[in-house]
């Protein structure tokens, strides 16, 4: 049995006194976790989540971007080194946040992906559409680039993932349908075995956007979704308790 996922993607909010009180309602809850529950907060609180995260026994914490470089002139930027070696499990690389205001092209993703993953780092890795490429049919020829380019020159890793996030989903409380996501989700699944084989039908595939407690039951009984990577949902104690309880029934 695969299992399946709960990314919380927490963006760039949350401060320490938040932090604490939604891991004691986590406490509280004495949820018996099923799933990989794992969240994503900003660089300086990971090691305050490592800390408070045993409530969620095997939880992952991991990173929302990381550079392209493993040491150096960087300034302001965070190294995949860097972040193994503190002890963080994964990073989350593409979203479509990072593409369209900090403009990374599909070739710096690439890179990012590919030195993430040559630090042991699992990698969460988005691709998606806009509205106006949906609208103009454009769907498949953008995620199938996004894919080719951002995993370019890489071999089958047991680490990777992706995750489908159509980019008009995002923040709005619009979700893909259920059936909307599955297409995306199987030609994603088809690509990738046509770049990495039998290998490339386990890779995990999450989809992210507006996933919601009452919609995420019906997007992982498809065959193509193995978990969501979840935003504003993994923000509130309630939320991100009954998506791991919903995650944890598939078990
Ligand atoms: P959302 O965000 O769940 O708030 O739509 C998802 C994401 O950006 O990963």
């Amino acid at each position: 049995m695969k299992p399946k996922y709960v990314v919380g993607n927490w963006k760039m909010n949350h401060n320490l006194a938040s932090i604490k009180e939604f891991f004691m309602g986590l406490d509280r809850m004495k949820m018996e976790l099923k799933c990989e529950a794992w969240i994503a907060p900003q660089f300086v609180h990971i090691p305050i989540l490592k800390d408070l995260a045993f409530s969620l026994g095997k939880a992952k914490i991991g990173a929302q971007n990381s550079a392209i470089a493993e040491s150096g002139a960087h300034t302001g930027e965070v190294s995949p080194a860097t972040l193994a070696d503190m002890g963080v499990e994964f990073v989350i690389l593409g979203h479509s946040e990072r593409r369209s205001i900090y403009k990374e092209s599909n070739e710096v993703i690439n890179q990012k992906v590919t030195l993430a993953l040559n630090n042991s780092l699992k990698v969460i890795f988005c691709v998606g559409e806009t509205l106006e490429e949906r609208e103009n049919n454009k769907t498949f020829e953008v995620v199938r680039q996004q894919l080719h380019q951002g995993l370019k020159g890489l071999m089958w890793n047991s680490d990777l993932m992706v995750a489908y996030e159509p980019v008009w989903a995002i923040g709005t409380g619009k979700t893909a349908t259920p059936d909307q996501a599955e297409e995306v989700h199987a030609f994603i699944r088809k690509e990738l075995s046509l770049q990495f084989g039998e290998q490339g039908k386990v890779i995990p595939l999450l989809y992210g956007g507006s996933v919601k407690p009452d919609n995420f039951g019906e997007l992982l009984s498809k065959p193509s979704i193995d978990g969501g990577l979840v935003g504003g949902a993994s923000l509130k104690i309630a939320d991100y308790g009954a998506l791991c309880s919903i995650a944890s029934s598939y078990y």
